[in-house]
């Protein structure tokens, strides 16, 4: 038998003898043209046709012999008998179709974003690094084996306890440890609610402008999603939508909606919850940025706000300590305390026990709300900053809205500017600035510019707002 193709030239730079071989060789008993029972050469004389060690073909020989490929005994080395037909194993038809739900994924986020104004993000610079390390160092010297498992059905109790005492200080929740969810952040927060609150084909709605990665999560748990304009008082549903899209679910961010910043008013809240309770459905409150609340005390929270309301209550540590940690929490009614727990421990598999014992330790130290004073006082300085710079600078007919918490104000823009062709041109000059119009379903129209001042020092503001302001003149 002539072999001498198999290691014709000219031969890929880079790749050994030995696996130019293998492969050759497998190719060929895999597209027929060696066929089952071929009697391939000793390896002494293919290595002396090929002109190369004889060791090559022998572990060449070894590793298809070892695959299954090649029949090796006293008698020599045969091509085997492969249990489906040659051609069906290399003329692979084309890919099964994709879950129709695949196609619900929004594009995929760009990959973290830094700098002005990148919206929602926090200032990781200033991390307590040094208090967190030492939570980290106590959480690592008192690990038991159990800490390296799975992490316990709902969370480390002593998170859960940390948390439902500090929910009770900060936002007046009386819960039991039991009734807090730790969650891999609020994104898996969604997926579970989503999957135990609705079925398949049921209404959620969800805020218009909203937030694309919420809306993907319900979407791709299989919820029809039916959206909710958001006007200066938040979420404003009419009588039709309460009456042709009865909704399962309702996603909302009362406090600081995502991304026009409005804030629920109460009768918007105390309607909300009338509604569902009145349509059967569930209430999913996104308490992203809350922590940075400003001008006057916050609002209640829809959860608590009536007694045995149907209100979930989803925070995150994103925001407030940096994004990668993959830490929040659900807030439950009591009676959904073990459903949830259990759902969340055998659909997540929750990890990062270490995480949470030295979260827990970070927040009964006093180290979390020391840590949010000092943010709370920076982020309110940088937004008066950024206010500062836009008054001082002349530009557009332009208004700063949704400044009462968080990370981000909206700079709404007049028609003649379309936010999408100010933010390309903010880019050319490295400047994110996130055009408000891409956060909106049809019908809804929107014009404006999301400003992120979270990472933006206070020193380097007039040149990002300079920066801005070149973006936006007209050409
Ligand atoms: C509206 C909203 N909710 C929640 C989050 C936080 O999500 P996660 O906790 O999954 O990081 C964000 C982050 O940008 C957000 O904008």
């Amino acid at each position: 038998m002539n072999l001498h193709w198999l290691l014709a030239s000219p031969r890929p730079d880079g790749v050994p003898c030995q696996r130019l071989l293998y492969q050759g060789l497998r190719a060929a008993i895999l597209d027929g043209r060696l066929v089952a029972g071929a009697r391939l050469p000793g390896s002494r004389q293919l290595a002396s046709e090929l002109g190369i060690a004889r060791n090559t073909v022998m572990f060449a020989y070894e590793q298809l012999a070892a695959e299954g490929c090649l029949l090796a005994d006293r008698q020599g080395t045969r091509v085997a008998a492969l249990a489906v037909a040659p051609s069906a194993v290399v003329k692979a038809p084309a890919w099964p179709a994709l879950a129709r739900r695949a196609a619900l994924a929004e594009s995929a986020p760009a990959g973290p974003e830094l700098g002005a104004f990148a919206p929602g993000v926090p200032d990781v610079a200033n991390f307590p690094f040094r208090a967190w390390r030492g939570c980290l160092d106590r959480a690592w010297r008192a690990a038991r084996p159990r800490h390296l498992g799975y992490a316990a059905p709902g969370g480390e109790p002593e998170l859960r306890a940390a948390l439902a005492e500090y929910l009770a200080t900060v936002r007046g929740f009386r819960v039991r440890p039991e009734q807090v969810i730790v969650t891999a952040g609020t994104q898996a927060a969604l997926d579970l609610c989503a999957r135990l609150l609705a079925d398949n084909g049921e209404t959620a709605w969800v805020e218009n402008p909203g937030y694309p990665a919420a809306r993907t999560a319900l979407a791709m748990a299989g919820l029809v999603l039916h959206s909710v304009p958001v006007d200066g008082e938040g979420m404003a549903p009419m009588t039709a939508d309460w009456q042709a899209h009865p909704p399962r679910l309702v996603l909302v961010c009362p406090a600081h909606q995502y991304p026009s910043g409005e804030v629920l008013s109460l009768p918007r809240r105390l309607a909300l919850i009338d509604g569902v309770c009145r349509s059967g459905g569930w209430i999913i409150e996104d308490d992203y940025d809350s922590e940075f609340a400003r001008g006057g005390p916050a609002l209640p929270a829809l959860f608590g706000l009536q007694p045995d309301a149907p209100v979930v209550y989803t925070g995150t540590f994103s925001k407030t300590l940096y994004p990668g940690l993959r830490l929040g929490y659900l807030v439950v009614p009591e009676a959904l305390a073990d459903v949830f727990a259990a759902a969340s421990a055998s659909l997540a598999r929750s990890g990062q026990g270490i995480e949470q014992v030295a979260l827990a330790d970070f927040i009964q130290r006093g180290h979390y709300t020391t840590h949010l004073r000092r943010m709370r006082r920076l982020y309110l300085a940088r937004q008066q900053a950024l206010r500062t710079e836009l008054a001082r600078t002349p530009g557009p007919e332009t208004a700063i809205r949704g400044g009462a918490a968080g990370l981000h104000v909206v700079l709404t823009l007049p028609d003649t500017l379309a936010d999408t062709a100010v933010a390309a041109r903010a880019a050319e000059r490295g400047v994110v600035v996130r055009a408000l119009s891409r956060y909106a379903l049809p019908p809804m129209r929107c014009n404006g510019l999301l400003l992120g001042y979270g990472a933006v020092p206070e020193a380097q503001m007039p040149e990002a707002v300079r920066r801005l302001r070149w973006a936006m003149q007209p050409d």
